[in-house]
């Protein structure tokens, strides 16, 4: 298991603080975090990852997944604190992840929030983890969020979202089959690569042809913004027991592409039907070098702008958590402690 604190240096910021703490907990699945936040300051941000633990068996199991958050939420709400050089008693707020993700992940971080927020009499924020990734990208930018097309790319989740401030979310399109994330592991899973695969393709795929094997685009040229990954897959299933030689690289490159191909022509069509000018993209497929290039060229050549997520909030944080807790607390007058957890809560 490898602690590492996840910040980038221009959003971690340790100077005079300017509002209430705000203390945030994310445990949707198998990364446990926690930041510390002041206003729209990151004062720190720590996550215990179980990647190592998970990639045995190839995905993420929920009983362990669980079991770590349990051993590990405690120490790494006093490491977060320790590192924005704060007390407990500091705490103006707590936040924690409501859904979408496992149930038995979240209420491990979501029922410590809660217990927190009670004993220190401070107001508790449950947030929604695509609400969270969707904005993202606008954490450490001096505006808010605002009107956009957003690009919510993660291991659970494939979804064009229009943005028009917080709160204020139009679902366009999702996925109909796998989520992007969730095709680059499979598809990394069949080329003997371990779990998770994304970051491995990704690794890969400059030293392979990304035009080598000619793999489908599902549902490209529809008319809706939904999207289908699951038959790419299939096709690598196909092709790899006809391939001889060294093939890995071309084959992740050439899934890759076409992945890649895929959600930036959708985003693309989105903004230009609806004549919206800022894009966005998150989630841990965000982080994908190529798909950040191809948004670059793309925004580009179409005059939009783009706000790609910092490759240190791709992945499952805590820091944006406390980012959508920040911007919902100025309207926030009671406590979400009545509400429960939901593993299926939707994007309101
Ligand atoms: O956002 P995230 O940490 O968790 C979910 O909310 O699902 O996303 C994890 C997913 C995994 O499927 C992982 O393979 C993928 O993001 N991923 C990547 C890259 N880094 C992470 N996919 C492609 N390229 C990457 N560099
Ligand atoms: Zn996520």
């Amino acid at each position: 298991m490898a602690d590492k604190s996840a910040t980038s240096d221009e959003l971690l910021c340790e100077g005079r603080l300017s509002g209430p703490i705000v203390l945030s907990v994310e445990t949707s699945c198998d990364e446990t975090a926690v930041a510390a936040l002041d206003g729209r300051r990151l004062l720190s941000s720590c996550i215990s990852s179980q990647t190592l633990i998970h990639q045995e068996f190839g995905g993420v199991v929920p009983e362990v997944a669980s079991r770590n958050h349990l051993s590990k939420i405690e120490p790494l709400v006093n490491q977060a604190l320790d590192k924005a050089n704060l007390q407990v008693k500091q705490i103006g707020c707590v936040a924690a992840t409501r859904g979408p993700g496992l149930l038995t992940s979240l209420l491990v971080g979501y029922s410590f929030g809660k217990g927190l927020a009670i004993g220190l009499g401070k107001p508790f924020i449950g947030v929604n983890h695509i609400e969270a990734h969707l904005l993202s990208p606008f954490f450490g930018t001096e505006f808010g969020p605002e009107r956009s097309i957003g690009l919510v790319v993660s291991g659970g989740h494939t979804l064009l979202v229009l943005v028009d401030g917080v709160g204020q979310y139009k679902v366009l399109g999702g996925t109909v089959d796998d989520a992007a994330g969730e095709a680059f592991d499979k598809v990394a899973k069949l080329l003997g690569l371990p779990y998770p695969g994304g970051p491995q393709i990704d690794a890969l795929a400059p030293r392979g042809n990304p035009h080598r094997y000619d793999l489908p685009r599902p549902m490209v040229g529809s008319r809706d913004f939904n999207f289908s990954f699951s038959g790419i897959k299939t096709a690598v299933r196909y092709l790899l027991p006809k391939l001889e030689g060294d093939y890995v690289a071309d084959v992740a490159a050439s899934f890759q592409e076409a992945v890649v191909d895929i959600l930036v022509r959708k985003t693309m069509a989105a903004a230009a039907e609806l004549r919206v000018d800022l894009i966005t993209a998150s989630g841990g497929v965000s982080c994908n070098s190529r798909l950040r290039q191809r948004m670059g060229e793309a925004a580009e050549r179409s005059g939009k702008r783009l706000l790609l997520a910092e490759p240190a909030l791709t992945t499952d944080n805590a820091a944006m958590i406390g980012y959508v807790a920040v911007q919902r607390s100025r309207e926030i007058t009671g406590s979400d402690l009545a509400l429960d957890a939901d593993p299926n809560l939707a994007l309101a």
